[in-house]
């Protein structure tokens, strides 16, 4: 009988210190939809999925490799030093489907240790169903929920999926994942080919902060997004699998972008893409964005650019192009293709190349909008409501005359010349990275490239680059020993009874 109560009180207080609070069976989430096994597995049945369609839908597993490859979760010497006794304080404890959800306010990371740093927290890594994410900050102002929804035009909305253009000689490039610290970089280049083309935007993936975050270069990208003529679209604020998550959270995925977009834009899109193109028949997602206003938008040429991203794989990624452009007659067919502007080759290589095939075989660069034949004011829902896009753009900060020669500052300003969109720090009005990156006056013009020194989770300067799973290894001697500490203290409680 002794026992048994003293096994009852030791779970109980075990389970309370591990900061189990009556959800430890929520569903499971995504725990490998970033390892590249089950990527593979999803490719698998994919296809069988997709059969009735004329053509297959690939996978986005864009941000996967990158998240995989290139990062690594940095173990500051803190998190080694940190007194495992104080149970109070110690964030060592493990989170899961087994173990449940992280203490209040700390964050369960994909590996399902809990923690506060941006490692632990960053989505969509971040496991949502267990503790605090990236995923559940919420960006100000008011939200969008009730703003009406009315399907526009002729381009089929959700439950539909687009998976090709329609204007015989249009090729539409597509960049997921962005704004990183590529995409000013992406800008220009598309400036020089005088190219449209349409961003699908993440608010708040990879640990890089929220697009509306004033002190981040993300908004400006944007604002330089739509200035320069591209199509600005949806890609969920934290880049969760729409199939696998609950309806509430598919629902939040979409609003909190919205509001976010609203507050740099004063409207946001109608086009959106599904995180890994996942939203499943069955799970309520096609008919959740319809409802929403959404076109699905996938794509019928895959660049595969996450999985080559480097001088010596890119090629591949180039000939996967080249082949499917040069397959059919530009006088016939057009072409919708995926990349993504969170990687180095694509924006420095790629990128380039797409243009110039492009243009040897007579075809013409357009947003989606366009090759779809959707008028602009389709694009996007405007919210009236907000008070915000009466007063919004960086117009009114700008000195008044607009520059006549070429040379900004104080009393002029690049935006609105024929010089370029930016002050740069020699007085001089440029679109590159000299002009918009470091040394550009915000007052005189536009400033939208340059890695931020804090909110781009990418900077090899800040994080470590050694392998996941050794970082993970440290954190799981830590988290064991935090176990133990648990127990003892709940023996000890135990006996005392
Ligand atoms: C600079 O960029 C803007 C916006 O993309 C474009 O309209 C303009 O032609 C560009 N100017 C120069 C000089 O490249
Ligand atoms: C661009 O790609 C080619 C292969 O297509 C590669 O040989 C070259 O080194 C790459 N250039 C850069 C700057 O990475
Ligand atoms: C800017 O304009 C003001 C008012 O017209 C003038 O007094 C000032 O000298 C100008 N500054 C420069 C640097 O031209
Ligand atoms: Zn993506």
């Amino acid at each position: 009988m002794r026992s048994h109560s003293i096994l009852l009180l030791l779970t109980a207080v075990l389970v309370t210190s591990l900061g189990c609070f009556g959800s430890c069976t929520t569903l499971i989430t995504d725990k490998n939809v970033h390892s590249p096994q089950k990527t593979l597995d999803q490719r698998q049945y994919v296809p069988f999925q997709a059969l009735q369609h004329a053509k297959i839908e690939g996978l986005d597993e864009s941000t996967t490799s990158l998240q995989d490859s290139e990062l690594a979760i940095p173990v500051g010497p803190n998190s080694r030093r940190k007194n495992r006794r104080d149970i109070t304080t110690d964030l060592d404890y493990r989170c899961g489907e087994k173990y449940g959800r992280c203490p209040s306010g700390t964050c369960c990371s994909s590996a399902g240790y809990c923690g506060t740093t941006k490692a632990h927290c960053r989505s969509p890594d971040c496991r949502i169903d267990f503790g605090n994410c990236d995923a559940h900050k919420t960006p100000k102002g008011p939200p969008t929920r009730e703003i009406l929804r009315p399907h526009e035009g002729t381009v089929p909305y959700g439950p539909q999926q687009i998976r090709s253009c329609a204007v015989p000689g249009t090729v539409a490039l597509t960049f997921d994942d962005g704004p990183t610290r590529y995409t000013g970089d992406l800008l220009d280049l598309l400036d020089k080919y005088e190219a449209p083309a349409t961003f699908f935007i993440t608010g708040i993936n990879n640990g890089k902060g929220a697009i509306d975050d004033p002190s981040l270069p993300w908004a400006s990208l944007i604002e330089r997004m739509l200035l320069s003529g591209h199509q600005v679209a949806s890609h969920t604020w934290s880049h969760e699998d729409l199939s696998k998550v609950s309806p509430s959270q598919r629902i939040d995925q979409m609003l909190k972008n919205e509001v976010a977009l609203r507050n740099i834009m004063g409207s946001f899109p109608t086009y959106m893409r599904p995180p890994y193109s996942s939203c499943e028949p069955g799970s309520g997602c096609r008919e959740d964005l319809g409802r929403m206003g959404y076109h699905i938008t996938l794509y019928d040429v895959d660049t595969d650019d996450y999985k080559n991203d480097s001088p010596n794989l890119i090629q591949r990624s180039k000939d996967i192009f080249d082949q499917a452009l040069s397959s059919a007659n530009p006088i016939s067919h057009s072409w919708l293709i995926i990349a993504h502007d969170a990687h180095e080759q694509t924006v420095h290589n790629l990128t380039e190349h797409m243009l110039q095939t492009m243009a040897r075989l007579g075809y013409r660069p357009v947003t989606v909008g366009e090759c779809l034949r959707d008028p602009r004011e389709n694009w996007y829902r405007k919210d009236t409501s907000w008070p915000g896009h009466k007063k919004k753009g960086p117009k009114k900060e700008f000195p008044p005359q607009v520059s006549i020669d070429g040379t900004c500052g104080k009393n002029f300003t690049c935006l609105g010349s024929s010089f370029g969109l930016c002050c740069g720090s020699l007085n001089v009005c440029g679109n590159s990275s000299n002009h918009c990156g470091s040394g550009c006056q915000k007052n005189s013009g536009y400033c939208a490239v340059g890695a931020p020194p804090n909110g781009d989770a990418w900077d090899p300067n800040l994080l470590s680059k050694s392998g996941r799973s050794e970082a993970d290894s440290d954190f799981r001697a830590a988290a064991s020993t935090a176990a133990v500490t648990s127990l003892l203290l709940a023996l000890a409680v135990a006996l005392l009874m």
